[in-house]
């Protein structure tokens, strides 16, 4: 999978080479390009931003590096990734679903956000979805874009050691994970719970599978009541 990221902030975007999504990279299974905005602006300081037609607090994002930014990296196939807190709300099956492009081009916004022309003229070009983390707002795209990046390649068949424990996690089968335990048995007056010592499988298996429902019913009711909630499961084309 190819990754692009159009930021002001490239050093924000460092992490990527850690870690496991590093490890990936240097493999090759993995292609980063971190890319500088200010690399397609013309002016003597280097201007992305300007003030909001309108009036209103802040700066917006100006289009023209972005579109010559699109003109230099070609976003034929590419699917584009807005990170935004008025975007869809980013979840496993939308993971799932970004996992299986063959190219991933991330905008990162910052201030106000960027010009809406930019995301219509990319829907001209390429599938754009607009993804949120959560109903919160963050400074800017790129922390949100590293979260993005992180949940789908770890999807990506030959990312993880151990697939297995991809099976396993929280919301793949819908529900928030069981509790886990490791030795010692005994800690801090804080026991293991019996049944996880026991080697019967199956009874292990019962366990894990109430403690995730109880779980899930305390934390996030919305999960198992899905019809109560909005759920976004895929690709939303951008309106
Ligand atoms: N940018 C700023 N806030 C954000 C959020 N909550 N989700 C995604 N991108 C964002």
């Amino acid at each position: 999978m190819r990754l692009d990221y159009l930021t002001i902030f490239p050093d924000y975007l460092d992490p990527l080479r850690q870690s496991l999504t590093g490890k990936a990279a240097e493999g090759g299974l993995l292609e980063l390009h971190v890319h500088d905005l200010r690399t397609w602006t013309h002016d003597r300081h280097r201007t992305v931003d300007d003030a909001p037609f309108g009036g209103g607090a802040g700066m917006v994002l100006r289009p023209e590096p972005f579109g010559e930014a699109f003109d230099a990296l070609d976003l034929d196939g590419a699917t584009v990734v807005v990170p935004t807190p008025s975007g869809t709300p980013f979840t496993q099956a939308l993971a799932r679903s970004l996992a299986t492009r063959e190219r991933l081009v991330f905008l990162c916004g910052r201030y106000e956000g960027i010009d809406q022309r930019v995301l219509d003229h990319a829907a001209t070009r390429a599938e754009v979805v607009e993804v949120s983390l959560g109903d919160y707002v963050l400074n800017g795209g790129e922390v949100a874009a590293l979260a993005v990046t992180e949940a789908v390649v770890r999807l990506l068949p030959g990312f993880m050691g151990n697939a297995e424990s991809l099976v396993e996690e929280s919301h793949e089968d819908g529900l928030l994970e069981y509790p886990v335990y490791t030795r010692p048995a005994s800690w801090r007056g804080l026991d293991v719970p019996d049944v996880l010592l026991s080697g019967d499988h199956a009874r292990i298996a019962a366990w894990r599978s109430e403690a995730a429902r109880r779980r899930t019913a305390q934390r996030r009711p919305d999960l198992l009541h899905p019809s109560a909630a909005a759920t976004a499961w895929d690709v939303v084309p951008a309106t």
